[in-house]
């Protein structure tokens, strides 16, 4: 008997289905301005998960803490091996979204977004050669992009669970196009002001290039981020919830 019970409890914890909350603008699946409606509302979630949503474990947005990202020293002008930890993105929920395309037959959003400023602030450590200059340090990396725009593209999958339909997102891509990058970094060359006064100027005059070697792995990490943040809602929340079918 309570065996019994206690397998019903935990059927239901793990599966039972949750809900959006309360104040989630919804959009109607036959909505002709579906896409419309969904360019206004997930911004307006964004914003609404600053703080996270604790009942479906979607954690803060403002800042989104990532644990780390590793980029190996690659090859060509941008040799530079570097570990980023404790790293917080400011900014995400400042975003708008430009176009939003859902085909939900094929359990697939496409979206551009707007962020005016997006910050990147991490601890770092890192060792190579930019062009001909060496370059090494460890202390507090701050990489800003300016009018950043990223495209998502979310590639989601039907999971049936106790008759609901979830909609999983399997793959999210994302590309990342900043108007303008700016990139400062304490405590280079073990503290000497001169040598880090002139490379952070140097990587500033060259941020393009730098950004460019860096961008594969920032897309890489955050597409993972964003995907996992996602799924905490479309794993939990049936999908004739988020996207309402009459
Ligand atoms: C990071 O750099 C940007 C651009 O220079 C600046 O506006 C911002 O205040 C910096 N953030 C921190 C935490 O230092």
């Amino acid at each position: 008997m309570w065996r019994k019970v206690l397998l019903v409890m935990c059927a239901c914890v793990v599966f039972g289905e949750d809900m959006l909350p309360e104040e989630f603008t919804r959009c109607r699946q036959k909505d002709a301005k579906l896409n419309d409606c969904l360019k206004g509302a997930v911004p307006d979630a964004l914003r609404k998960m600053k703080k996270g949503i604790p009942s479906l474990g979607v954690p803060a947005l403002e800042p989104l803490l990532v644990s780390s990202i590793d980029i190996g020293a690659g090859a060509g002008p941008v040799v530079i091996m570097q570990n980023y930890r404790r790293i917080k993105l400011h900014g995400l929920t400042d975003s708008v979204l430009t176009t939003y395309k859902a085909d939900l037959k094929h359990y697939r959003l496409r979206t551009d977004s707007h962020t005016p400023k997006m910050e990147f602030i991490a601890d770092y450590v890192m060792k190579g050669r930019i062009l001909v200059l060496p370059i090494q340090g460890k202390g507090i990396a701050n990489i800003t992009m300016l009018n950043l725009v990223v495209k998502h593209d979310l590639i989601g999958e039907p999971v049936v669970r106790d008759g609901q339909t979830y909609m999983h997102i399997k793959e999210y891509r994302v590309k990342f196009v900043p108007q303008r990058v700016l990139l400062y970094f304490t405590n280079l060359f073990n503290g000497d002001k001169r040598l880090g006064d002139q490379m952070n100027a140097f990587l500033n005059e060259n941020s393009e290039l730098v950004f460019n070697e860096l961008k594969d792995s920032y897309e890489k990490s955050l597409s993972s981020v964003f995907q996992d943040v996602s799924n905490k809602i479309f794993d939990k929340v049936p999908m004739n919830k988020i996207f309402l079918e009459d």
